[in-house]
């Protein structure tokens, strides 16, 4: 590493540790590359030179402070994403809940809801919503009250109506939703059994006893530890045979939990908890 280097890694663990501190944001494990790079964006947008200067303006404006911890939860996303995945789950998953009295899911890190209007619409299809309770959550309040209003840009409709196809949907996707000013609004049937609440993976503890959890696209911004701290958490979550959804670049391997699981289906990051 060379004198500029150290100096950033310096830099960049001061910023996180006065976040922390002032706030409780823990960033601290987030993977670094990706932190670096959403750093260095906020340090230019913010019109400042270095990254120190960008900690004492988190510090003092808390506008700024919003606008960073808003950088790092990088909320990407869409319906029926990785159609597949959702096959496989209406296919292999499903049968099992059916045989449940009720069904507790929690999408971690749901972003702004897409993931969870795809669970929902999935399961009213099969006959389940009506037993099921969805704790949606995320670290980040903006992105959840989108996901609470479930209104939607029209431009990503095509998008989704081929992703619903390909997971096996089984009605007229447009029979979900209503088309409002430039957008489309998801009718609030499919929100009646969802509970949508903070919660940060990374300081917040278990909540609640589930048979699925769906954590996708979330672990990969964290570092190898947080991983492995937050698939503790995972396991603690998940009842005895419990299913666990990661996403498609996400795996249990390599984690202190591997063992505990055995995958559903091949090539499919849907797991089940054996012991
Ligand atoms: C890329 S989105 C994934 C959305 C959805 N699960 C999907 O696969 O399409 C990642 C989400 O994780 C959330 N997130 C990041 N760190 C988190 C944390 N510590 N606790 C809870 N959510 C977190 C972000 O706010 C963001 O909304």
């Amino acid at each position: 590493m060379n004198h500029n280097e150290d100096l950033e890694k310096i830099e960049i663990e001061l910023l996180l540790q006065g976040l922390y501190s002032w706030c409780g944001y823990d960033f601290r494990n987030y993977a670094y590359s990706s932190l670096k790079r959403r750093i260095w964006h906020r340090v230019h947008a913010e019109n400042l030179t270095s990254i120190t200067g960008l900690l004492e303006k988190i510090l003092h404006d808390p506008a700024c402070l919003k606008r960073l911890v808003s950088d790092f939860s990088i909320n990407v996303t869409e319906m029926f994403r990785n159609p597949t995945f959702f096959h496989h789950f209406r296919e292999n998953v499903v049968p099992i809940l059916r045989t449940y009295p009720s069904v507790r899911i929690w999408h971690a890190g749901c972003a702004t809801g897409e993931e969870v209007y795809s669970m929902a619409i999935l399961l009213h299809e099969e006959g389940v919503y009506e037993k099921t309770k969805i704790y949606a959550t995320d670290i980040n309040p903006d992105v959840l009250k989108t996901a609470k209003a479930g209104v939607y840009s029209l431009e990503n409709m095509r998008k989704y109506t081929n992703n619903y196809i390909r997971s096996g949907g089984k009605n007229a996707f447009s029979d979900y939703y209503i088309a409002k000013d430039n957008g489309v609004k998801f009718h609030s049937y499919l929100t009646k059994n969802v509970i949508f609440a903070q919660h940060n993976l990374v300081t917040d503890s278990s909540f609640n006893e589930f048979h699925v959890i769906f954590c996708r696209n979330v672990l990969i911004y964290f570092n190898k530890s947080l991983q492995r701290k937050v698939q503790d958490l995972f396991y603690e979550s998940l009842g005895m045979f419990g299913i666990l959804g990661l996403g498609e670049t996400e795996t249990i391997d390599y984690t202190n939990k591997e063992d505990c699981y055995e995958m559903i289906a091949p090539g499919q990051k849907l797991y089940r908890k054996v012991k």
